[in-house]
């Protein structure tokens, strides 16, 4: 197995990190410091140290969860609750795998695998991900292609790759049934009487900060309620409450991929 990936998978850190942690000196192979990332090692009969410390092979760990909204995604924050604190000592030394705002919710993976993550993650493998939204304001057909083709975000500094929309729905606040608002609109602070609202699907193979609010807002729409319903062909599983995880099998594992 190659060298970064043993670590990566050994829970020192994200493949981008320990490469550099390899160029760095930080690493040694049977008490010789190597800088080569790529140099194959064998995970069973090698000694592998980091820092001066062995590192040993670990069990791999993958958990889906369906993050509530009003979470951080990050291992500590001074202000926030993070959705570690929903994690129990059986995931000791996961990260997540990529981030969803403070006000999404939705399906968060969770490794202590670097090398999944950086499938996940890394631009160049256009592992897609799928969110329900919805908007103020509607969507008119010349809008979904626009964004579908992409869009230009971040003061036009950036244009997003094509996205897929479905099931999109324009609709007022007044069409709204009582439970349709109890489970996404109770938190509005504001009378949305005939308010124009959107609601659809929209899927992007790639991650850039708030990306689909930006997108969406650039055609004119405000996101008001964001989740993430899957990645790759891996879907959220719906009897998960908010703040509950459970192991991928490794069926789902794999399905992400394809
Ligand atoms: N796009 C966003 O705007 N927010 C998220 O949390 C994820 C994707």
């Amino acid at each position: 197995m190659r060298l970064d990936k043993f670590l990566a998978q050994s829970s020192i850190g994200k493949r981008k990190d320990v490469r550099i942690y390899i160029k760095d000196g930080l690493v040694k192979v049977n008490k010789k410091i190597v800088t080569i990332p790529a140099i194959e090692i064998d995970e069973q009969n090698d000694y592998i140290e980091y820092n001066g410390e062995k590192v040993e092979y670990k069990e791999k760990l993958y958990y889906m969860f369906n993050k509530p909204k009003g979470y951080v995604t990050a291992k500590s924050d001074l202000e926030h609750k993070t959705v570690f604190d929903y994690l129990g000592d059986e995931t000791k030394g996961v990260f997540h795998v990529g981030r969803l705002d403070k006000d999404t919710e939705g399906l968060l993976l969770f490794t202590n695998d670097g090398e999944f993550e950086h499938k996940i993650m890394y631009p160049d493998k256009h592992v897609k991900k799928k969110y329900f939204f919805i908007a103020l304001g509607n969507l008119l057909d010349n809008e979904k292609e626009k964004l579908e083709e992409g869009v230009y975000i971040n003061n036009g500094e950036y244009l997003t790759k094509s996205s897929k929309l479905e099931a999109i729905y324009n609709f007022t606040y007044l069409d709204v049934e009582e439970d349709f608002k109890n489970k996404y609109l109770n938190h509005l602070e504001y009378n949305f009487f005939n308010q124009k609202l959107v609601k659809g699907n929209i899927t992007i193979s790639e991650g850039k900060k708030h990306q689909i609010k930006k997108m969406l807002k650039s055609v004119g729409c405000k996101v008001i309620y964001l989740k993430r319903i899957s990645i790759g062909n891996l879907k959220l599983d719906d009897s998960l409450e908010l703040g509950e995880y459970r192991n991928l099998t490794e069926e789902e594992k794999n399905s992400i991929f394809k």
